[in-house]
């Protein structure tokens, strides 16, 4: 049965600045759910949300979902070119989803607050805090939300962690490793476009940063950034672009024991991996280790002539999935798209869950929500800003420099091995 439409309900227009991988998976499922089946909380009632328009670089994918089956039943404006954004927040949306490669984020981003709309911005959200600290003052000033998508909070193994840690079952976090390994295809054609001078870490290994700093992190303090990798497959191995990377990240509590976290990315892992996007995580506790492996938790599946390809061997159906559901509807569900509803209840709650006086309430209520707010993300940042400082360094022939946090230089302040004069890469403390 497909619901009556009711034109009269409120209504949130969204504009989604890329229209690429992302935007298929978790994106056009809420959209296209949403536009029959309003959201609801008992606070804001039912909330249309409609994708209005959509901006990208040439337009050739919105164009051909518009011509599908689905686009005829939920148009939009499609706008390309060097003006998209412009032409987009001009074409009235309430909210601007940001969605472009990770180092095209900031400009649409400022863009959409200047002009006052709520921003959702892809992980990772920005890759300097001077750009944060923009988008936060921003958003501020314009009394909006700024928020990033982290959806592996959401994964329940994710949340039963973080609640074991919290409720004191799982004690004091000393050390632990995270690995996501991504398939050629990812650097050979999926990011062909844009993947020059780009690495693997910048924007997966921050799933983990998240993960850790959330999880574990209201009393320490992050103290330091260590990086390296490997060239010589995506692009020349004296070059900038990097195949895999390993990260070091050290916290320190207040009474001075550190914890260390160890994340290695990859997009050269080989197409026929079983694991597809393997994933894999250890932290180790006072009183505990937890390991979690996404090959080991869940479905394998082989299918001639189906797998590794169309099919994957060992799916993440928590995450996104398709189903024919016991009472008989096509649907299309998982935590990584329950993520983008969930801000947009937030951004339901501010406009319409309350009268409009306790409007600036509201808006402050959802702010103070650190899993995803933008001014909850700055550790997250910096260590992203030390990471693609220290690789840069690498590779324009300085291996081996650490980026300590909040020294008496600076917040960011990098080392070069044998140069004793640092590089303030961010004043303020971070
Ligand atoms: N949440 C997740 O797990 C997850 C997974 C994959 C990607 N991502 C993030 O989503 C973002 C996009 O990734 P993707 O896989 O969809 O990439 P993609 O390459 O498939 O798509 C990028 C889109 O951005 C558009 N674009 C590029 N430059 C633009 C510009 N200057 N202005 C407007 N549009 C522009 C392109 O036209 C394209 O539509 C990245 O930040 C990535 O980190 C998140």
């Amino acid at each position: 049965m497909v619901p009556r439409r009711d034109d009269s309900l409120p209504t949130i227009r969204c504009g989604m600045v890329g229209f690429g991988m992302i935007f298929d998976e978790t994106y056009r499922p809420v959209f296209e759910t949403r536009a029959d089946h309003p959201l609801y909380t008992p606070a804001t009632g039912p909330v249309a949300i409609q994708l209005a328009a959509v901006a990208s670089r040439t337009g050739v994918r919105a164009a051909r979902y518009l011509e599908s089956a689905a686009g005829q039943r939920h148009p939009f404006a499609n706008f390309a070119g060097p003006d998209a954004v412009q032409r987009l927040l001009e074409s009235g949306v309430d909210v601007v989803c940001v969605a472009t490669p990770d180092d095209r984020h900031f400009a649409p981003a400022r863009a959409a607050l200047e002009a006052g709309k709520h921003v959702l911005i892809e992980k990772p959200s920005v890759l300097s805090l001077a750009e944060l600290d923009e988008l936060t003052q921003l958003a501020n000033q314009r009394g909006v939300l700024a928020k990033v998508v982290y959806h592996k909070l959401a994964d329940p193994d994710h949340k039963k962690l973080r609640t074991l840690y919290h409720d004191g079952i799982l004690q004091h976090v000393n050390n632990g490793y995270c690995s996501l390994l991504e398939p050629k295809s990812i650097s050979g054609s999926q990011f062909a476009e844009w993947i020059r001078g780009r690495n693997p870490a910048t924007y997966v290994a921050v799933h983990y940063l998240k993960l850790i700093d959330f999880s574990f992190g209201p009393t320490w303090s992050l103290h330091r950034i260590t990086a390296t990798g490997q060239r010589g497959l995506v692009g020349p191995a004296d070059g900038p672009t990097w195949d895999s990377v390993q990260l070091q990240v050290v916290y320190q509590y207040p009474d001075g024991r550190e914890a260390a976290f160890d994340i290695h990315t990859s997009w050269v892992t080989p197409e026929n991996f079983p694991g597809y996007v393997e994933q894999e995580v250890q932290f180790r506790f006072d009183n505990a280790v937890w390991n979690a492996h996404q090959r080991k938790r869940g479905v394998e599946v082989t299918v001639e002539n189906r797998t590794p390809g169309e099919l994957k061997y060992t799916p993440n159906y928590h995450y996104n999935g398709t189903f024919l559901e016991p009472w008989g509807e096509r649907t299309q569900r998982g935590y990584g798209i329950e993520v983008i509803e969930r801000f947009f209840q937030e951004v339901a709650f501010v406009e319409y869950g309350g009268p409009a006086p306790e409007r600036s309430q509201r808006l402050h209520q959802m702010r103070a929500l650190t899993y995803n707010d933008l001014s909850a993300d700055r550790r997250c940042v910096a260590i992203v800003q030390a990471l693609e400082a220290i690789l840069a360094k690498a590779a324009s022939g300085v291996p081996g420099c650490v980026v300590k946090v909040n020294t008496p230089a600076g917040g960011l302040v990098l080392y070069e091995p044998g140069n004793v004069t640092p590089l303030v890469l961010y004043a303020p403390r971070v």
